[in-house]
């Protein structure tokens, strides 16, 4: 049973691509410093999969202790690193703790797969690293251009670090998956979105609007040079995007990536606005939803989905689940969550 380790494996996507693991029968090793995820993850991936993950909480922008960590964990096949902060609007605020963190996290992931013989790393990024593209949809070809955000900087020279670390040492390999907009849950409701205190995120905002904990959800600008003049994303279910990594992880493994390192578009290809993301919400849980339009937000882009045609190939991967049935999965979850 090959043995992955998955950094920030309590977290969002982390949570559901370690279920996707098991049920692939690898054998998953999670660290994770519950920055922004809760222990109890372990229990939910057990509860769908029967299996609890080993688990280790360490700081791994901590060199020594993610080094020593490393070499006391027996034979680890390749690694998948989720571990970052990634609230764009903090990095703007707090811009060194995401430098430190999200980099040195990364060097530190780099330096022990060079000491312990680990070849192959799977890297979770984002198309924020194209901005607002000039031409859509993106491919991975379309230019990266300058972050607007420290969070979306760091993934822009993480996959620099990557990149120049495999060029240096022929023994690593890696792929980069640049996600669009992750949303919904497991089916089974057990895993979820968890954003700790107010979520940045639209779909977190509807469902707990919705369930009543927020009083107004705030739609923000409804003046981009879009169909309803609100802002257009590729929202892809998260447990599409987390079959993703196991078939990346699994064709590093098999040596049949083509490329020492390469880098996949990870979305629907289809781009839906924020109206159309409420309507359909609304559509398919029956709640009417309490929102008002007001001033754009700092550091949106107006539009941006993806052209999935090189995943698709490539990887032999493509989306199965709809906008509705993300959207209802992130409700039915909450709903579970918040014991309703
Ligand atoms: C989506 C749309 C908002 C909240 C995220 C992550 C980023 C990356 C890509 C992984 C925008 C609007 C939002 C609200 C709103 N993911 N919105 N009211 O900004 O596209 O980026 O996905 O790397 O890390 O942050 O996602 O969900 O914040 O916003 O109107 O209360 O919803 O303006 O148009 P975003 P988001």
């Amino acid at each position: 049973m090959k043995r992955i380790l998955v950094t920030g494996g309590t977290g969002y996507i982390g949570s559901h691509t370690v279920v996707e693991l098991i049920n692939n029968d690898f054998e998953v090793i999670i660290i994770d410093n519950l920055s922004n995820s809760q222990i109890d993850v372990l229990d939910g991936i057990e509860k769908i999969t029967g299996t609890k993950p080993e688990f280790y909480n360490i700081d791994l922008a901590d060199k020594t202790k993610t080094l020593d960590l490393l070499s006391q964990i027996k034979s680890i096949d390749a690694i998948i690193h989720f571990a970052a902060y990634k609230a764009v609007g903090e990095s703007v605020s707090e811009p060194l703790k995401y430098y430190q963190n999200n980099l040195n996290s990364l060097m530190n992931i780099i330096e022990a797969m060079k000491t312990n013989n680990i070849n192959s790393l799977v890297f979770s990024s984002s198309c924020t690293v194209y901005g607002q593209a000039k031409i859509l949809p993106v491919t991975e070809q379309s230019p990266i251009i300058k972050a607007d955000s420290p969070y979306g900087n760091t993934k822009q020279i993480a996959e620099e670090i990557i990149y120049d670390s495999i060029f240096a040492d022929e023994n690593l390999k890696g792929i980069a998956l640049r996600y669009f907009n992750p949303i919904g849950a497991h089916e089974s409701a057990e895993i979820g979105e968890l954003p700790i205190g107010s979520p940045n995120n639209l779909v977190p905002f509807i469902t707990q609007t919705a369930i009543g904990i927020r009083e107004q959800l705030q739609v923000f600008g409804s003046d981009y040079n879009t169909t309803d003049g609100t802002a257009v994303r590729d929202y892809i279910h998260v447990v599409d995007l987390a079959k993703a990594h196991v078939i990346a992880i699994s064709r590093l493994l098999e040596n049949i990536n083509k490329l020492d390192f390469e880098v996949f578009n990870l979305g629907t290809g289809v781009g839906n606005s924020v109206l159309e993301v409420i309507n359909t919400f609304e559509d398919v849980t029956g709640e009417k939803l309490n929102y008002k339009i007001v001033e754009r937000r700092a550091g949106d882009i107006e539009k941006v989905w993806a052209d999935t045609s090189f995943a698709n190939k490539e990887l032999g991967w493509k989306t199965e689940k709809s906008l509705g049935e993300a959207l209802l999965s992130a409700w039915v979850r909450e709903k579970k969550y918040r014991g309703v």
